[in-house]
């Protein structure tokens, strides 16, 4: 399991801190795809760069914790005392947001592969016994061996997502992390890839982490999932409860705005921008633009609380008949 627990981070620039993870407090359980959504700039990449314990200069945890509980051998491991850097590739795999862009260009793959298995893992192997293995891994996953001995500019971006996944899945960690693992790829290679990763979760029967600003990929692989808006959680449950009665006014907004068959109605998207994280607004963030905001929402900043069991939302409305 992932606890973060009351986490707040912030960037260090020249004008003071930038406040983008608020009092995040939330779990991830074992054997499931987590899929954390929010429009663009609302603190996504960030929690997951954190979660993988990518905490460097100028980002710095403020408060709170981060602690993979049950890891291998049962241990937990926490970003304070480095284990979680340390089982990097091994417990913990992340495929950064534009992967299809961290292969070295003129690397050939499996050199690349070579040098992200670390040497304890490589037990007493030569390197063709290593490569043997993840060729034998490549053609498991539908892909071919041959890609070992391919330059990834000789690949297409959905081929190198898909190298990229399985080198992140090859040394079968508990933990996948995956930022817009689909963005920037049409359709039909979207598909392929979101299928192979809920392949691979169901292979590993391990915690998958899918990052998107896109909701119709949370709708087809995630099993719960949480809203972020402006560097909060705002409303987190199952995908299906999400979809089928979201609760936030924002959630209701981003739902809202899915197309959907039969449906010829336009569709205008959510009116307005989130707030500048350098200078947000007191009480709820999202109270300027939602159409059913009080004094209070733009006073008092709403607690992050359970609704129901399993279902969490950051709301002052919901004591009210008005949602
Ligand atoms: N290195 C940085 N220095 C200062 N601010 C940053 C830095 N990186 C990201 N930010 C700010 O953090 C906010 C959240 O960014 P990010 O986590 O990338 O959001 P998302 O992945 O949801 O689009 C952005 O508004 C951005 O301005
Ligand atoms: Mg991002």
């Amino acid at each position: 399991m992932i606890k973060i627990d009351h986490l707040s981070t912030s960037y260090t620039t020249i004008d003071g801190p930038v406040h983008v993870i608020n009092d995040v407090d939330f779990e991830i359980f074992d054997n499931e795809i987590f899929g954390i959504a929010g429009e663009s700039g609302c603190g996504k990449t960030t929690l997951l760069k954190a979660l993988y314990d990518i905490i460097e200069f100028p980002l710095v945890v403020d408060s709170g914790k981060l602690i993979l509980s049950g890891q291998k051998e049962g241990k937990d491991f926490s970003y304070e005392t480095g284990e979680i850097r340390k089982n990097w590739w091994n417990n913990i795999s992340y495929v950064p947001q534009a992967a299809q862009s961290v292969l070295n260009p003129i690397v050939p793959l499996k050199n690349q592969f070579l040098d992200s298995i670390p040497k304890s893992d490589r037990k007493k192997e030569t390197k063709e016994q290593t490569l043997k293995r993840v060729g034998a891994y490549l053609e498991e996953l539908s892909l071919s061996s041959d890609l070992l001995k391919a330059y990834p500019f000789q690949l297409s971006g959905g081929m190198r997502q898909r190298v990229i996944i399985a080198l992140a899945t090859f040394m079968s960690p508990n933990v996948v992390l995956a930022d817009e693992p689909t963005t920037a790829l049409d359709v039909v290679v979207q598909r392929g890839i979101l299928m192979m990763l809920m392949r691979l979760q169901k292979q590993l029967k391990n915690t998958m982490v899918i990052v998107s600003h896109d909701m119709g990929v949370h709708y087809q692989v995630t099993d719960r999932m949480g809203i972020m808006y402006s560097g909060s959680m705002i409303e987190l449950g199952k995908t299906v409860d999400i979809f089928e009665k979201p609760i936030h006014p924002y959630t209701k907004m981003l739902v809202g705005a899915l197309p959907r068959v039969g449906d010829k109605s336009q569709k205008t998207g959510i009116p307005g921008r989130p707030p500048a994280l350098t200078n947000p607004p007191p009480g709820c963030r999202f109270a300027p633009r939602c159409p059913k905001a009080t004094n209070k929402c733009k006073e008092l900043v709403p607690k992050f609380r359970e609704v129901e069991q399993g279902r969490y939302a950051a709301c002052h409305l919901l004591n009210s008949e008005v949602v």
